[in-house]
Order: C-alpha cells, then sequence, then structure tokens
C-alpha cells in the first residue's frame, strides 16, 4: 500500500463517519516479528539530511506532503486538537523513528498507524520525522493549578531522570511538555496494564508504582509545560 492508496482507504474510512474512532482504537493485531522499513535507514537518512542541506530540504518538502494526510488527526503542524491523539508537534526524532519500528513490527500495536505508518518509504518516514521535529509545540491551555502542583512534585521525584527538567526528553526519550493530558494518562494505563498495546520496560516500571491520581495530576503538569 502506498501513501495516496493509504489516503484513499483513509477518506474512505472518514467517509464512514463512526468507524474511524473503532480504528483509532487499540488494534487486535498479532505481533508482527518482521520489519519492512527498519529504523536503520530512517535513521541514517536523518543523519545524512544533518550534513546536506540539499537533502533535508528535499526531505522537509516530502515531511510536508505526508504531514496533510496526518493533519485528519494530528492536527495542522502536529497540533492535534484532540485530547485522545498525541501532539507530534516539537517530538523528538529519534523517539519517533522507534516508534514507527515499534508499530511495524508489532511492539505498539494500533492497527491504523501500523498500516499508515507501513504505507510511508524511507524518505517519507525521515521526512515526517523531521518535519514534525522542528515544528514549536504549545502548552496545553487551562489546566487546573492545584493538579498541576501536585504533578509537578511527582514529576521532580520520578519523571524527571528521563524526561529532563524541561519535559523536553532527549533524542531518544519522548517530549512530554504540551502533550495531551488524556493521551499522557491513557498511556500510562497501557504500560501499567501491561496490555501490550505499549511496551517499555522502563515506563512499565514507573506505572506499576503510580495511582490513578497521580496520573492524572502528572499528566496536568507535563501538558502545561511550555
Ligand atoms: C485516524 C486518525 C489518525 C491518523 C490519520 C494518523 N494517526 Fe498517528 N496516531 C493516531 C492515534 C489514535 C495514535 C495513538 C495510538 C496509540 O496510543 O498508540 C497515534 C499515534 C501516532 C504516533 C506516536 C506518537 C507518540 O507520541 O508516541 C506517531 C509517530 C504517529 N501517530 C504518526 C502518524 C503519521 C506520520 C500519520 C500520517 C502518515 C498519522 N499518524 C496519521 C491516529 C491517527
Ligand atoms: C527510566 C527512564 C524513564 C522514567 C523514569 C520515566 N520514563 Fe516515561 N518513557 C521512557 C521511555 C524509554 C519511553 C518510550 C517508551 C516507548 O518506546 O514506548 C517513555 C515514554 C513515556 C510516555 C509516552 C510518550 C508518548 O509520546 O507516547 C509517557 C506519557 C511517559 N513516558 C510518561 C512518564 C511519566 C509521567 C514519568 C514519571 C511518572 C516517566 N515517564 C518516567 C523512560 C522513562
Amino acid at each position: 500500500m502506498n501513501l495516496d492508496s493509504a489516503l484513499h482507504t483513509l477518506t474512505h474510512k472518514l467517509a464512514l463517519g463512526g468507524m474511524l474512532f473503532a480504528l483509532c482504537l487499540p488494534g487486535v493485531v498479532a505481533a508482527q516479528t518482521t520489519s519492512a522499513t527498519g529504523t536503520g535507514p530512517v535513521h541514517d537518512r536523518i543523519q545524512e539530511a544533518r550534513t546536506n542541506p540539499e537533502l533535508e530540504k528535499q526531505l522537509l518538502g516530502k515531511g510536508k506532503r505526508v504531514a496533510a494526510v496526518c493533519a485528519n488527526c494530528h492536527g495542522d503542524k502536529g497540533h492535534s486538537s484532540s485530547a485522545d491523539l498525541p501532539v507530534l508537534a516539537g517530538q523528538n526524532p529519534d523517539y519517533l523513528v522507534e516508534q514507527v519500528r515499534k508499530y511495524i513490527d508489532g511492539r505498539r500495536r494500533n492497527m491504523f498507524m501500523e498500516g499508515m505508518l507501513k504505507a510511508l518509504n524511507r524518505d517519507e518516514t525521515a521526512g515526517m520525522v523531521l518535519y514534525y521535529a522542528i515544528q514549536t509545540a504549545d502548552p496545553q491551555p487551562n489546566q487546573p493549578p492545584a493538579l498541576v502542583e501536585q504533578g509537578r512534585a511527582y514529576y521532580a521525584k520520578v519523571c524527571v531522570a528521563c524526561h529532563g527538567v524541561d519535559g523536553r526528553g532527549t533524542a531518544h526519550m519522548p517530549r512530554l511538555a504540551g502533550q495531551h493530558p488524556g493521551y499522557v494518562q491513557a498511556s500510562l494505563e497501557h504500560f501499567r496494564k501491561r496490555d501490550g498495546v505499549r511496551s517499555s520496560p522502563e515506563m512499565e516500571m514507573v506505572a506499576r508504582q503510580m495511582s490513578d491520581a497521580d496520573m492524572r495530576a502528572v499528566a496536568a503538569y507535563v501538558a502545561a509545560l511550555p
């Protein structure tokens, strides 16, 4: 399936209205062991672009075209407007490359995302990653101040070691600053339940210690970070 046919399928699904949300639900996809794209080549291509401005420009152009398809859910320039859909703006490149690989090899399960990402070739994937990485993320407005304060303390104790003082992560650690609190909470729940929707030994260990209230508080805190 190429990107055009993925878009065609998507448009068809959008026309089916209610079907869309069914597709967004974590799928019961059998784990796959083969990887069509693999991150090696995408990662290498991104590195190549860092020292080759002409290639970078080319990839960014492709990335922008890809992002136009993703905008249906992830919003203009990666600023998704729904609490269930992750913000991609400002997300760290190596983290995104790894998530693409996880969806494709089954370590992260969402049937729809798997299909979309499989439809991208190496340069489209590299371009998409570069394009989102350079967009500016905005804090999510109107987080309840008491919750934010509670979350600040929890974050400083537990999360700061990996996601950084400013919540912006590192090349391989995801940015949490400005992420939708609903998506953060849902992700933490998947890690805690170990339901196979997401898998990460680090996050499973962290989430196992968290109550629902901790998750709510820390999600509000990171959402409000610039
Ligand atoms: C129909 C809605 C929809 C469309 C269209 C869509 N996505 Fe997604 N995307 C989602 C949902 C829902 C999730 C969260 C699923 C999960 O929890 O794994 C997600 C997650 C992601 C993630 C993981 C983000 C993170 O912070 O870990 C990436 C990367 C991503 N999408 C990229 C894309 C790209 C690239 C496109 C376009 C080619 C695209 N998506 C199109 C719904 C969509
Ligand atoms: C030991 C390092 C470590 C610690 C501590 C840690 N994380 Fe993570 N976190 C990770 C890694 C690695 C990932 C990527 C997991 C993956 O590939 O799915 C991640 C992913 C996440 C994600 C998913 C991001 C996305 O865009 O989908 C959220 C949400 C998250 N962490 C929240 C937290 C919170 C909140 C805390 C503190 C309570 C925390 N993490 C503490 C390492 C850590």
